[in-house]
């Protein structure tokens, strides 16, 4: 059993959708704890440092639009195993392969727009909840 400490992102699209408390809900039906939480404009510069291995595709841009369209809510998620179960939780990152009963198969219909990011390792999830909690 390990402990760990992940972090998410509730992105523009799903603050502005209204889904906070549906996707927090999901997260804490999990059995998940939110130990922090933080409404942030994110700019260029951290979204450029956050999406490092994008930042060449051509569709970076949209991203760049995507993701300071509006707040989002950055989260320190703990629990057992939380880096790989809130991949689970979230699903895939292209729509058409997040599977329904995700938070991204069952609320979002375009990649661009999957409003939720989450660590892809504990590595990453350290180095994230540094940048976006200090
Ligand atoms: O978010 P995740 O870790 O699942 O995927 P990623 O490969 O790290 O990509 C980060 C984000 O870029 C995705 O969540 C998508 O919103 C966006 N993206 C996109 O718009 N089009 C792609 N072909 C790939 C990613
Ligand atoms: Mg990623």
């Amino acid at each position: 059993m390990e402990i760990q400490k992940t972090y998410v992102m509730l992105k523009p699209t799903c603050v502005q959708r209204g889904l906070i408390g549906e996707v927090i809900s999901r997260i804490e039906r999990k059995g998940y704890k939110i130990i922090d939480a933080k409404m942030m404009y994110l700019n260029e510069e951290i979204l450029r440092e956050h999406y490092a291995h994008l930042t060449d595709k051509p569709f970076f841009p949209q991203i760049l639009d995507n993701m300071t369209s509006g707040p989002v809510l950055g989260l320190i998620v703990e629990g057992r195993n939380a880096v790989v179960g809130m991949r689970i939780l979230m699903g895939a990152t292209k729509f058409e392969e997040a599977a329904a009963g995700t938070i991204r198969g069952d609320y979002a219909s375009s990649t661009r727009e999957n409003i939720i990011h989450g660590s892809d390792s504990l590595e990453n999830a350290e180095i994230e909840i540094k940048r976006f909690f200090g």
